[in-house]
């Protein structure tokens, strides 16, 4: 079966008027800063792509371990009939689930909803080439505004991996956790990754690499906005930063201004000064602790849980049921 052509809830003007009200409202703030979903066109796709295959981000492949071992156990304890990925990306890891449950049978559909039309359509393309028989569907959306579209019925299982909430603030995260219960009814299934707490001595190279590509991934914000804004950002006068903030206990990037600039932005009619060192917040990674992503599923009405990690105990999946 090809994929389905994809269904787009993000219409082009939506996706713009959200990018106008999201770079004026954080541009303009005293502490100025930027939401991550705007790193992921297509380049910003393909860099983060690059990022999860350096020897220095470890989330990926200790996500990988946790679900080769089990996903033959998420098969045969959910039985799920509809999987759904949330910022689904390339879909790589998906593939284990998707063979354990179709080796188990029943499972008839699945569907990916990405804010990057550009992965969507690639991994769609080839998860349906890879799995004859099965109906596949991507959905443009953003997921903390589009879960109502997600398709009904047919005991489904969710999956939101790579620990794409720590990229939520923690407000944004409970907020994301009871719109999703919402769309859910008793007895559907979530299945969480988060990266875990650890020595940052591990974490922050996995966001400052050696090769350079997380800075490059990082600048993309600011050639989205040139090119969607008409914006005159120099990304060659910013600094990529990676800094742990112990309290928060997430990883934050920053771009910091090497000389002071004034960068125009003609979409917005808006001009923009940064002092020298100023810098811009351009995403959060949190990083959790077991009990934490556990008190934060029952807030929200998940029960049931397992909870699995790597070997190395670096990243964790979570197993929940919407009670
Ligand atoms: N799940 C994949 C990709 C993680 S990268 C993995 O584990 O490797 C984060 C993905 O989420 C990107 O594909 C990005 O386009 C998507 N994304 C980020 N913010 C989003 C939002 N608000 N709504 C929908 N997708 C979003
Ligand atoms: C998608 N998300 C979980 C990645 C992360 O690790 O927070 C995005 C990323 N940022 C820098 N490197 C990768």
């Amino acid at each position: 079966m090809s994929a389905e052509p994809l269904e787009i809830h993000l219409e082009e003007q939506d996706l713009a008027r959200g990018l106008r009200e999201d770079v004026r409202l954080g541009l303009t703030a005293d502490a100025k800063w930027l939401p991550p979903k705007w790193f992921y066109d297509a380049r910003g796709s393909e860099l983060f792509e690059g990022i999860t295959r350096l020897p220095e981000y470890y989330p990926t492949r200790a996500e990988r371990a946790v679900l080769a071992r089990r996903a033959s156990a998420v098969a045969a304890l959910t039985g799920a009939k509809t999987l759904i990925e949330l910022g689904s990306g390339s879909s790589e890891k998906t593939r284990l689930l998707l063979d354990a449950l179709t080796d188990r049978g029943g499972l008839g559909t699945f569907v990916a909803l990405d804010v990057s039309a550009s992965a969507l359509r690639a991994s769609t393309a080839r998860i349906a080439a890879d799995y004859p028989g099965l109906r596949v569907r991507g959905i443009v959306g953003d997921f903390t505004r589009h879960l109502d579209r997600l398709p009904t019925g047919g005991r489904r299982l969710v999956l939101f991996l790579g620990g794409t909430i720590g990229n939520l603030l923690p407000d944004e995260r409970a907020a994301f956790l009871s719109a999703m219960r919402a769309a859910l009814e008793a007895g559907d299934w979530l299945l969480l990754g988060t990266d875990l707490v650890k020595d940052p001595s591990i974490i922050v190279p996995a966001y400052d690499d050696a090769a350079g590509l997380t800075a490059e991934f990082n600048r993309n914000v600011l050639r989205v906005i040139n090119r969607e804004l008409g914006a005159d950002f120099d990304p060659a006068a910013f600094t990529h930063v990676a800094r742990w903030d112990a309290a928060c206990e997430w990883i934050e990037m920053r771009l910091r201004a090497d000389r002071p600039m004034r960068v125009r932005i003609p979409g917005l009619d808006l001009e923009v000064a940064f002092a020298a060192g100023e810098e811009l917040r351009t995403e959060i990674s949190a990083k959790f602790r077991p009990e934490g992503v556990a008190a934060e599923l029952d807030a929200a009405e998940f029960a049931g849980r397992a909870f699995w990690t790597d070997p190395d105990g670096l990243f964790g999946v979570t197993l929940a049921r919407a009670v």
